[in-house]
């Protein structure tokens, strides 16, 4: 029998020692997508499991062998393994087509695929993911991928690589094809069972297969770049040099396809150098729109999956600028202070400052050694002689300095007074800090 309280293979418990990390990756998405102008949406866990199907492609791993479907009634659903169908979906359904172009949306969404679990591959996973439409110029490309290297600035992430191929639109695609056709089928007694399988269907497919002998094979394919016609040569050109001028570095890696079967043209990923980790993918996916019934509608985007930010934020030693937050804490002795505490605690909190008290009546010295442990920037310790006289002293829990405050609505001030201060303090440090490393 399953064990019930371990997390299903390939998932994750986030516990709140780590939620900062989150948060911040979350924040930062969120900043990072609403500079250039992009609006956030959030679309069902679920979806009908022919969206993903006629989305993402029949002859992906994705819909071959990893998505997680059900049955409830007479439909046939799966869990999102990815957001641009959803998306798509989303657009249609709810008529943005006839918003003025270009539309940008971003979410921030768990995905989920039953791939084997391993280090940065889970079977539920979070996405930071991007989709602008209504554009096929190449501005659009370079800024999506500039998006995407502002996202990893900002967080601080350094040592990726940026790779770019253009994998042509559906009419130059028929001579690719053909010709790895014609490539594959000389070599398909070294291919493994699911590529044998591709080489009618969709032989660009075998060129992401994760076999190494299939690999060895697909070194010596012929290249997209190929074969790829006027058209969309004059456009990834147009790519590039839009990159470089905004001082974008990137490599052309002509074997990048991408896994989904929704890709035209521009494709790219962000590599960690390091671990060969993918990061971040996307490209353009001009016919989707239409191939789920809707107008002619071109559009791009990308995703970058929030557990390999982490993990090469972790890495890396990146900070997470979490603020801890934590401010005062209300250490009491007695019914009498726990109550005064409760108050002075809702009117600091109703000022919008974070306010906590003893719920678990411990003695004071475990009180204010919780309250060390938990990080709260200051402390006051309220008992008889405190409610006695009304006053108490405000305990600066890093400097241990104290300064007397009543315990009624002045307290607001003075500790509105004691947070500057620090805040002050702290940013006279910042600049003295930056002053030394600049010099
Ligand atoms: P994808 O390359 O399948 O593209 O996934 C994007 C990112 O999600 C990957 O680069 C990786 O960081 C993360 N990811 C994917 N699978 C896993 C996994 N099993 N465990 C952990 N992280 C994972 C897409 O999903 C496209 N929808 C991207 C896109 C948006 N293209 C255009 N618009």
């Amino acid at each position: 029998m399953a064990n019930i309280l371990k997390a299903p293979r390939g998932t994750m418990d986030v516990l709140p020692d780590k939620i900062d990390k989150w948060t911040y990756i979350e924040y930062t998405a969120r900043e990072t997508a609403n500079l250039f102008g992009f609006k956030e949406i959030r679309f069902p866990t679920f979806e009908s499991i022919d969206l993903f199907r006629r989305g993402v492609g029949e002859t992906t791993d994705v819909v071959q062998k990893e998505m997680f479907t059900f049955t409830h009634g007479n439909s046939n659903f799966a869990l999102r393994p990815e957001g641009t169908a959803s998306t798509v979906r989303l657009v249609l359904s709810n008529g943005l087509y006839n918003d003025p172009m270009p539309l940008k949306l971003f979410y921030i969404t768990s995905c989920f695929r039953g791939e084997r679990p391993q280090a940065g591959r889970l079977r539920e996973f979070h996405q930071f993911g991007v989709e602008l439409f209504g554009t096929a110029e190449p501005s659009a490309d370079a800024e999506i991928i500039l998006l995407a290297k502002t996202m990893f600035n900002n967080l601080g992430i350094k040592g990726l690589r940026l790779e770019i191929n253009s994998i042509g639109c559906p009419n130059c695609r028929k001579d690719y094809q053909n010709a790895l056709r014609e490539y594959f089928t000389s070599k398909q007694d070294g291919l493994c069972d699911t590529c044998k399988s591709r080489l009618e269907r969709n032989p660009m497919r075998i060129l992401d297969c994760k076999s190494p002998e299939c690999q060895k094979i697909a070194e010596a394919a012929p290249k997209v770049t190929d074969y790829i016609c006027d058209d969309c040569r004059t456009h990834f050109e147009a790519v590039q040099n839009q990159l470089k001028n905004l001082n974008v570095d990137f490599i052309v890696n002509t074997s990048i396809v991408r896994g989904l079967d929704y890709y035209t043209r521009t494709v790219f990923e962000f590599i960690d150098e390091k671990r060969g980790l993918t990061l971040c993918g996307g490209g353009r996916y001009d016919g989707l729109v239409s191939q789920l019934g809707g107008p002619e509608l071109p559009a791009l985007g990308f995703a970058m999956g929030l557990e390999r930010l982490i993990m090469t934020m972790d890495e890396q030693g990146c900070s997470y600028e979490t603020e801890q937050n934590k401010t005062v804490y209300f250490a009491t002795i007695g019914d009498a202070a726990s109550k005064k505490a409760a108050e002075l605690a809702l009117k600091l909190r109703t000022e919008g400052i974070s306010a906590e008290y003893d719920l678990v009546g411990r003695s004071m010295k475990a009180q204010m050694k919780y309250a060390n442990r938990k990080g709260f920037a200051f402390t006051v310790a309220i008992g008889d002689n405190e409610l006695n006289s009304n006053t108490a002293e405000l305990k600066n829990m890093q400097t241990g300095e104290t300064i007397p405050v009543t315990l009624d609505d002045k307290i607001i001030e003075a500790i509105d007074n004691a947070i500057v201060k620090e805040t002050m303090k702290e940013l006279e440090e910042t600049i003295e800090k930056d002053k030394i490393f600049n010099s």
